[in-house]
């Protein structure tokens, strides 16, 4: 499975944070943005990615995350010249994706809790694979329905009349299909390659699959001021009562393997002294002793 980190747009919403740096490399509280769903992914098992950005934001990220080596990953970049829709991204990432079945993540999609996605993951094999989730506003997302049994029946993009309140979340799943599935679709009205189109294609075809998140489950958006605040207070909340970071994604990484103790250890050395690398080296020494027991 390949990951696409999708982080273009043109940020408007935050203008004038936006003016030098993009919306996803704004701080979320301690990290930037774009830290939280790529952990998110290397949680899920991905270590093969593809971040697609504007020609202007591209060197930024590039210069923040490198090849992905140093956290046992592989990163490629791809140009997104104008904001054309989300499933663009399966026409840019093309070449990146080959023959494998592929998540996109939105850059600004901040999610926390237990292991929402972790079964979904597991469970995969084809067709497609997208969240509900419970929101109070569900006319600024792509919306689904239900039937009396939990299946899905319909998804709607920003519908003035929602027929439910399960948004669907900036993270899908999907076979090979959804290249040619892509190059299928005409734009929308708004001009974009519509990722709910993609959706309704693979419900169509009967291969869509909806798993409902739980209460338990935070998906925060970070798209304008007041909410990129609030999700900054949300983890600096959690972090502070637990001890625990969310977006790290050294300790995602050594956590699913993919860093060794020692490659671990050695990184946090190259860290500037602050609370980020107290936190990673309180991870190394607590594995120590755990082992020596
Ligand atoms: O956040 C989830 C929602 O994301 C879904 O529920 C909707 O179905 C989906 O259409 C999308 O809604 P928005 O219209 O609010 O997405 P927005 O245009 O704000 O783009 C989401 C992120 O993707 C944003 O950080 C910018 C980036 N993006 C967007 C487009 C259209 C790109 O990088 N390139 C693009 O062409």
């Amino acid at each position: 499975m390949k990951g696409i980190i999708l982080a273009g747009g043109a940020g408007s919403r935050l203008f004038p944070l936006t003016l030098v740096a993009s919306k996803q490399l704004q701080p979320v509280y301690d990290k930037p943005m774009v830290y939280y769903p790529l952990t998110t992914l290397i949680e899920s098992g991905i270590r093969e990615f593809c971040l697609i950005s504007t020609p202007h934001d591209l060197p930024r990220f590039r210069q923040l995350l490198g090849d992905g080596s140093q956290w046992g990953l592989s990163i490629e970049y791809r140009e997104q010249a104008k904001p054309e829709g989300i499933a663009q991204a399966f026409l840019i990432a093309e070449s990146f994706i080959g023959k494998d079945s592929v998540t996109l993540i939105l850059g600004d999609n901040v999610f926390y809790g237990g292991d929402g996605f972790n079964r979904a993951f597991a469970e995969f094999t084809e067709g497609a694979t997208i969240f509900g989730y419970h929101v109070n506003d569900p006319e600024r997302y792509g919306v689904v329905e239900f039937d009396g049994e939990g299946r899905a029946i319909s998804i709607e993009e920003k519908p003035k009349a929602p027929k439910s309140n399960y948004a669907v979340p900036g993270l899908y799943i999907y076979d090979n299909e959804v290249v040619a599935i892509t190059k299928a679709l005409k734009p929308s009205a708004r001009g974009e390659l519509e990722i709910t189109a993609v959706n309704v294609e693979y419900l169509h075809r009967g291969e869509l699959r909806v798993c409902r998140l739980n209460r338990g489950f935070a998906w925060l958006d970070a798209g304008t001021s007041s909410s990129l605040h609030e999700a900054s207070a949300y983890v600096q909340t959690i972090e502070k009562r637990q001890g625990i970071k969310i977006g790290c994604p050294e300790e995602a990484a050594f956590r699913n393997g993919f860093l060794s103790l020692g490659q671990l250890e050695a990184l946090t050395g190259k860290i500037p002294k602050c609370e980020y690398r107290d936190y990673l080296a309180e991870l190394v020494a607590e594995t120590k002793r755990l082992k020596a027991q």
